[in-house]
């Protein structure tokens, strides 16, 4: 490779932006990749190790900030959780029921997974009083949609905006066990009961629209609770009380994580890149199914079940041009992560991609449709808004721009994905933000950009 045609990547000088400028031909995106551990799955490992008798060793744990904000409310909360960046992590439990009152505020940062999971946590811990709250993206995230159930179990919660917004108290009780009926296919609404159940006498079901990821119920089942599951009419149930025992967790490659590289491969030419040990639970494989709608080249290999979750190795070559496609219903949550980065394979496909049933976007860490709508057509793609999704017409070449996160981690990620093939330079402001959940993402994306 030349100098003239060697893509250059400023990674983060400012510590904020990140600017990318491709050359105009001869670079590709090639290599044998890992990415970090599952995000959903290390919140869940340090919570349920906490709340177990005896230890829990977690290994492959995502040392991202959202997991890091899990393990710190769990350490206020009486866990011993070892230093994180060791291989393995060991989380000394605290038992079911016997979390300590914390002296301060527990600060959930960014994460919507570690506050929602954390509330029915605490809200059945009977006769403690609790405060928690988070960044300013999470203080104005709905909590209704899990304080409004634990509510009907009896719990006791307070919060601006009629107990809707954080900073929330809550007062631990006692709780009746219910059939929750929600409204939305959230896997955070669906834990944050379940988890409620735990301490709580007798059958506590919840029921989705639709079946989101299911790795509460896998991961509490391995830790001993009676958990009832029925995919056919998409419930959980606990029965409860339950008892919890320290378990080794081996944390997948997160497949959310990994879709940066599915597209990117995908869409520039000449690609072929493999990203190895990739979490493949079917509950999140939506984007996998888009992918090979639109026409991709991704092929699963080794695939292999490690400690109860299904794993592969995922190759992408580029080559087949993408065709548009709906994306939509049932498969909205089990891809709803990946919906930023599919936009930028939409923008390369021929037709007119429609995202729709997706309105939880717009109560992400960002409203990520309208954010996604005005940066991404910074850069000269075409999407328009709808009131839950977005119409993407593919075709127009990209062009760099000077573009903005809105301290968004995966739409940072997607615009730096998309910069990869616009002409000129791409400048993502406040990029930083990827570390949420993906620390090494510019260290990859160097790597992969340079072999
Ligand atoms: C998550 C569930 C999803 C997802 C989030 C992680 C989880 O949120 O968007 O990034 O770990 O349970 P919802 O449950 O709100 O859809």
């Amino acid at each position: 490779m030349t100098e003239s045609n060697r893509i250059f990547i400023e990674p983060l000088e400012c510590q904020q932006c990140l600017t990318i400028s491709r050359p105009d031909s001869g670079f590709s995106v090639r290599g044998r990749i890992r990415v970090p551990g599952d995000k959903s799955i290390s919140h869940r490992a340090l919570m349920l190790g906490a709340l177990a008798d005896g230890e829990t060793t977690i290994q492959g744990l995502l040392l991202g900030e959202d997991p890091r904000s899990t393990a710190a409310c769990f350490q206020a909360l009486g866990a011993n959780i070892s230093d994180l960046s060791t291989q393995e992590v060991r989380v000394r439990g605290i038992g079911l029921g016997k979390l300590l009152e914390p002296v301060d505020v527990l600060n959930a940062g960014n994460s919507g997974t570690t506050l929602r999971l954390m509330l029915g946590i605490l809200a059945s811990h009977d006769g403690r009083f609790f405060t928690v709250t988070g960044d300013d993206s999470l203080r104005s995230r709905p909590m209704s949609r899990v304080v409004k159930p634990l509510q009907q179990m009896g719990a006791e919660i307070w919060g601006r905006k009629d107990n809707a917004l954080a900073p929330l108290a809550i007062r631990g009780r006692s709780l009746q066990p219910i059939h929750y009926h929600s409204p939305i296919a959230s896997a955070q609404v669906k834990s944050c009961i379940l988890l409620a159940g735990l301490l709580t006498d007798g059958q506590t079901t919840v029921t989705e629209p639709a079946l989101s990821r299911d790795h509460s119920e896998r991961m509490l089942k391995a830790f001993g609770a009676n958990i009832l599951v029925d995919p056919e009419t998409c419930s959980a149930s606990v029965i409860g009380p339950a008892t919890l025992t320290g378990q080794s967790v081996v944390v997948p490659g997160d497949i959310s994580s990994a879709a940066f590289w599915l597209v990117a491969g995908a869409i520039v030419p000449s690609s072929d890149l493999t990203i190895e040990n990739v979490g493949i639970n079917p509950t999140r494989t939506g984007v996998l199914e888009v992918l090979a709608m639109m026409g991709a080249d991704i092929t699963q290999e080794n695939v292999r079940e490690v400690a109860g979750e299904p794993v592969a190795d995922l190759h992408v070559r580029a080559g087949a041009p993408l065709r548009a496609c709906t994306i939509a219903g049932d498969l909205i949550p089990r891809l709803i992560d990946e919906i930023p980065v599919l936009a930028v394979a939409a923008a390369f496909a021929e037709g007119t991609t429609v995202i729709q049933n997706a309105e939880e976007l717009r109560v992400k860490e960002s409203d990520r449709i309208a954010v996604m709508a005005t940066q991404f057509n910074k850069m000269g793609a075409r999407v328009t808004e709808l009131p839950d999704g977005m119409e993407i017409t593919g075709g127009t070449p990209l062009t760099g721009a000077d573009v903005d996160s809105h301290t968004d981690h995966r739409i940072a990620m997607s615009l730096a994905i998309a910069a990869l093939t616009a002409k000129g330079t791409t400048t993502i402001n406040r990029a930083e933000v990827a570390a949420i959940s993906y620390p090494e993402f510019v260290a990859t994306l160097q790597s992969v950009c340079a072999t």
